[in-house]
């Protein structure tokens, strides 16, 4: 099916296959196309259908709640075209950056599978090529026999490899993370598709990194900072991150956090923070190197903000609203200009 769309300064086309979601086809083709979740929920990959048939996909998906059946709105990460098309789309087209890597459609299978916590898990996707990714990147999965796409974020780097890492947070009544709690599921197979996402770590960019992540939020956070002690970067640079859960046995990578911070002392900070228990009396004795601190993760991230200086990206990744309590307080009370705040809202 040939997809069309019209823009002021170009048009843009592209193939998509039979049951491919619009989104997938246009990224494979290197067309920037705008979207934020990428699963039905943001909004932000809406388009009109001038012209041809489309499949809408997921009726309910809350992120065309204030569409316009009249004016065939629908989101191009849900739907699937039947004829070929053609499309408007409102928002703007940004460039990708030269070194982003078109996603593409692949078969995974889990090769590793360890539970990190009591609903906490961890495994890792093996696909057949080699390829790279973003730190700070996700992956779109669809679980067999599951209707639609979930996100999550790749908590390990590498330059080239064929193997991704993921923790999954237990979400209560969630599909998804049902299917993946309920037995051990090595060697099961997995619909991908990715890299996605423009909440990335770019070396060369030269930033100090100030990071808050809740829960799950922190996978995409581990990605950056394994990237970024790969190539030596908190040598020069400073990293402050604030990841928050609810007691001490739900913390997990720990171990992780240790390593980096033995490495480089001086620059890395790392603050877990507790938002239901305090810390145990081990962790106060504050001989991991870690600090530990009691508290909703936002509320004690946010004086921290402003101590890093101009340099400094914000990164911010976990349940929608402790990524919004924080979005306005950093634009309007502290200053930071939109353009150095990545964030992944995990809805
Ligand atoms: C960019 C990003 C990165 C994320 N990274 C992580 C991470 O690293 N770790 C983590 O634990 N969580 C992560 N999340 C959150 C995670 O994606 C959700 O917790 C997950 O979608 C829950 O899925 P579920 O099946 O358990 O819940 P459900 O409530 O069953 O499903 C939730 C989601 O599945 C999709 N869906 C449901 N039904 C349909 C349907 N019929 N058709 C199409 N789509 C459907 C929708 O996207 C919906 O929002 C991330 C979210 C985003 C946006
Ligand atoms: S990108 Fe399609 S709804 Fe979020």
């Amino acid at each position: 099916m040939l997809i069309e769309i019209e823009k002021k300064s170009k048009t843009y086309r592209f193939e998509a296959n039979a049951g491919e979601k619009i989104l997938h086809a246009g990224l494979r083709a290197g067309v920037p196309l705008p979207f934020e979740c990428a699963t039905g929920t943001c909004g932000s990959c809406k388009a009109r259908v001038n012209q041809g048939d489309i499949d809408e996909g997921w009726p309910e998906a809350p992120g065309k709640e204030n569409f316009k059946a009249a004016k065939r709105e629908m989101l191009m990460c849900q739907c699937v075209a039947q004829t070929d098309c053609n499309l408007t789309v409102p928002s703007k087209i940004k460039a990708f950056r030269e070194d982003d890597i078109n996603p593409d459609h692949h078969q995974g299978k889990i090769t590793d599978y360890e539970m990190l916590t009591s609903d906490v898990l961890r495994f890792e996707v093996k696909v057949p090529i080699e390829g790279t990714f973003h730190a700070g990147q996700f992956f779109v999965l669809q679980a067999p026999e599951l209707e639609g796409y979930r996100a999550y974020s790749m908590v390990n780097y590498s330059q080239s490899t064929d193997t991704l890492e993921f923790i999954i947070k237990k979400f209560p009544g969630g599909e998804l993370s049902n299917w993946a709690f309920e037995s051990n599921r090595l060697n099961e197979t997995l619909d991908v598709f990715g890299p996605l996402g423009r909440a990335t770590f770019h070396p060369d960019e030269g930033h100090d990194l100030f990071m808050i992540a809740g829960g799950s939020g922190v996978a995409g956070l581990m990605s950056i900072l394994e990237h970024a002690n790969q190539v030596n970067y908190f040598q020069d640079h400073k990293v402050e991150l604030y990841f928050g859960v609810r007691t001490p046995n739900d913390l997990f990578f720990a171990e992780r956090f240790r390593a980096i911070k033995t490495q480089h002392p001086d620059n890395v900070s790392i603050n877990i923070v507790f938002s239901n228990e305090p810390p145990t009396s081990e962790q106060l004795s504050g001989n991991d190197g870690l600090n530990y601190l009691t508290g909703f993760v936002h509320e004690r991230a946010l004086p921290a903000v402003l101590e890093g200086g101009g340099n400094t990206m914000h990164y911010l990744a976990g349940p929608a609203p402790m990524v919004d309590a924080l979005i306005r307080p950093l634009i309007l009370d502290s200053k930071i200009p939109a353009d150095r705040i990545r964030y992944d809202k995990f809805n």
